[in-house]
């Protein structure tokens, strides 16, 4: 099979496991369930059921407030949402007397209200990130693009009984001896908030939405982040169990293409995540995710992703899959890659391959560890194979600006050869970057592993396009 067959058919595997249970539910939907002779066995389907209905009710109303929204204000359909129900329930008489109505209707109300003036922009899907840069300036990012909003609070305390309300569930707290927090909301989206005097503008909150259905390797060829041929360049890379580090500066999409990449992952392996912030999303199996904990209100107990990598060592990992390396851990992890733990995926937070690499140097100095920087550099070279670069360009897309290979040490200095990149053409008038990704036209050296551990790239991926003038 072709590795772009194998691709494709990887997403459809990829997405069968929720459709089989999806399967299971409509026959569930579809049989006659009797109210007489209720044994236990008839109860328990009889609630999930009634279960199943419910949150159909609730998943039809909730389109109906979103397209509600779009013409009405919150306060008007919050007065309408109960009649909105009873309209879903006698159009679809399925439904009927099998949901908890008055239930369904709170739950939403309280979504609704739940986070004050933002809760539109939480509830839209097209959403992206939420940034209160005190109270009458909250910007929202949709498609890449940030814009500036009408909505507003109405002072800096309403802000802060917002950031109390996400923050108290979690037995946070905030205020002027901890004036900065890092929390979740229910559906996992991250939110820091930080108060003034600290922060001059008022109160700020940041959110960054948790997107239920992530970006698949079909979205980011669509979005024009990378080639198919990247990608399968891609896809082999990571089934020959190279080492991958993942650079790009904040927001230009690094834990989306590792979460992408993760999910090239054959699913008969052991994978270790380790996040300061739970985002990945794998589909494989055999997964086990491990989270970092900030210290507590005494400054104790905080477990950092040092010591996550160091624990995963130990739990038999086949692949270690990191968030993101800021410190020490990059030790850790080259330590780990050069002994045996290959397949390592990781992003960190950098300009270009060569910057990734002197701050890696940096954070391996972090651990604490007297290394002289050669024998750093050896570790860097031997245990990194590739480096995906990733910028958030002037108008809001992402691009895949380099995939480069690291060769090793030469000398005191670090090889680095680029496999493909993206060349910039010029601006457009509506302020579009226009440019193309290309493969250099050089094979990796690493081209003959892949071949040995059978996996197959066309040659052609690596050919430069004939037709590419500047
Ligand atoms: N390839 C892409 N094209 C368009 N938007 C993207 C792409 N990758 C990520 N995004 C969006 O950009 C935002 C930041 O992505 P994320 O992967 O969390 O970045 P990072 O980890 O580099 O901070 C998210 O809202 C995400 O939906
Ligand atoms: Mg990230």
């Amino acid at each position: 099979m072709s590795l772009l067959a194998k691709l494709k058919n990887k997403k459809q595997n990829a997405t069968s496991p929720p459709s089989v249970q999806c399967e299971k539910k409509t026959e569930n939907n579809g049989e006659y369930i009797s109210n007489e002779n209720n044994s236990p066995k008839e109860e328990k389907k009889d609630s999930i059921k009634s279960k199943d209905k419910n949150e159909e009710l609730k998943k039809q109303l909730h389109k109906k407030v979103l397209r509600e929204m779009k013409k009405d204000s919150i306060e008007r359909i919050i007065e309408r949402i109960d009649e909105m129900a009873v309209e879903i329930i006698k159009e679809d008489d399925s439904l009927l007397g099998l949901v908890d109505r008055k239930k369904i209707v709170a739950e939403l109300v309280n979504n609704l209200i739940g986070y004050g003036p933002i809760n539109p922009l939480l509830l839209d899907p097209e959403v992206t990130e939420i940034m209160v840069n005190g109270p009458s300036m909250v910007y929202a990012e949709r498609k890449g693009k940030l814009e500036l909003t009408d909505i507003k609070f109405q002072d800096n305390d309403h802000v802060m009984h917002i950031i109390e309300k996400i923050v108290a569930p979690l037995g946070r707290r905030i205020d002027e001896s901890s004036p900065m927090v890092d929390a979740r909301l229910p559906d996992g989206s991250r939110v820091n908030a930080i108060i003034p005097p600290l922060a001059l503008n008022g109160p700020t909150i940041t959110i960054r939405k948790f997107s239920k259905d992530p970006f698949t390797i079909e979205h980011l060829i669509s979005f024009g982040t990378l080639t198919r041929e990247m990608a399968i360049f891609l896809e082999a890379c990571v089934k020959a169990k190279l080492n991958i580090f993942i650079s790009g500066g904040t927001g230009s999409g690094k834990t989306t293409t590792l979460n992408v990449l993760s999910s090239f992952i054959p699913n008969d392996e052991r994978i270790i995540t380790i996040e300061d912030a739970a985002e990945l999303q794998l589909w494989q199996d055999h997964v086990v995710s491990l989270e970092s904990r900030p210290p507590n209100i005494e400054g104790k107990g905080s477990i950092t992703i040092r010591d996550l990598v160091r624990n995963s060592l130990r739990m038999r990992p086949e692949r270690i899959v990191v968030g993101e390396v800021r410190g020490g851990e990059a030790l850790d992890m080259l330590q780990a890659m050069n002994t045996g733990h290959d397949g390592s995926l990781a992003t960190g937070h950098s300009n270009s391959p060569r910057d990734m690499i002197s701050r890696l140097e940096t954070m391996v100095l972090m651990a604490g560890m007297e290394l002289p920087v050669k024998a750093i550099r050896e570790q860097i070279g031997s245990a990194i194979d590739l480096i995906v670069q990733q910028s958030r360009l002037k108008d809001g897309s992402r691009k895949i600006t380099n995939i480069t290979e690291v060769q090793g040490l030469e000398g005191d200095v670090i090889v680095l050869q680029d496999i493909f990149v993206f060349k910039q053409r010029g601006v457009d008038q509506d302020g579009k970057i226009m440019g193309k990704l290309v493969p250099t036209g050089i094979r990796p050296k690493f081209y003959e592993t892949l071949t040995t551990s059978g996996i197959t790239i066309p040659t052609s991926v690596f050919l430069e396009e004939e037709d590419w003038n500047l």
